[in-house]
């Protein structure tokens, strides 16, 4: 099978008001190189209509950091995958380490948000990974598995490009300290033989992400590997500079 094209996923986490968006993706458009990577920024839900208008004709997709389970009705605060797409989001990062932590976020809840967003027609970017005690005791394999496997619960997809994992080890997130490639092709190997258990030929198609601690000096590495389709970078995605050192890097 070939090798998806690469995705580099922006996270910004809860940094940039929608104005400093719109003046971050003018400054980045005049500057970014043609690449074989596809760009994709992960806003804050309110930058995204802004993000989009300024990105139009551009190469660069959006997508949210987060998407409500349910379709419509009385969740106050939720916003629904339908809303996202009106206002141009292709994507929406569900289960993300910071949402099952700091919102005790279950995986039955991000399997939820996952079938929610895929139903309404947006690619979930559904993130897995241990944290450093699971990979001290070498439990991560088995464990980031059963993550896996609980996050996707119920899901059926028709193509492989309808959803995207991300595995990242919760101990490489903005800590500096990355995981080596060995380590991330090593779960990016174990997932995808684990995704076309779960959803049959097509899973095996699927793009897996690496995330924690992605910056220029380490992407291509990563992102060479076999089982690798890209990166979910956070702290390296706010400067516009060290973005395109890491498209520089993928070209
Ligand atoms: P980091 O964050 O690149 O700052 O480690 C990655 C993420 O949380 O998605």
């Amino acid at each position: 099978m070939s090798k998806p094209q690469t995705l580099l996923a922006l996270n910004w986490k809860m940094n940039k008001t929608p104005s400093q968006a719109v003046a971050w993706a003018r400054e980045l458009l005049p500057s970014l190189p043609a690449s074989s990577a596809v760009l994709a920024i992960m806003a804050p839900a309110i930058d995204l209509q802004g993000l989009s208008q300024t990105l139009q004709g551009s190469a660069v997709t959006i997508g949210a950091q987060d998407v409500s389970a349910h379709e419509s009705g009385a969740y106050t605060g939720e916003i629904s995958a339908a809303m996202l797409l009106d206002v141009g989001a292709k994507y929406a990062v569900v289960g993300h380490s910071e949402r099952r932590e700091y919102h005790a976020e279950s995986s039955q809840v991000v399997a939820g948000k996952a079938r929610a967003a895929k139903q309404a027609g947006l690619i979930p970017i559904i993130c897995v990974g241990e944290g450093l005690e699971v990979r001290e005791r070498g439990e991560h394999v088995a464990y980031t598995l059963d993550m896996l496997r609980e996050s996707l619960a119920g899901l059926t997809i028709a193509s492989a490009d309808q959803i995207v994992i991300a595995y990242e080890p919760v101990w490489a997130i903005g800590t500096g300290k990355t995981a080596t490639a060995a380590d991330a092709e090593e779960l990016a190997a174990a997932i995808r033989s684990a995704l076309s258990g779960l959803l049959g030929e097509v899973g095996a198609g699927v793009q897996v992400l690496y995330g924690g601690s992605v910056k220029g000096s380490n992407i291509a590495e990563i992102c060479g590997q076999p089982n690798v389709n890209g990166a979910l970078v956070g702290g390296a995605a706010l400067e516009v500079r060290s973005v395109l050192e890491m498209v520089n890097a993928l070209v």
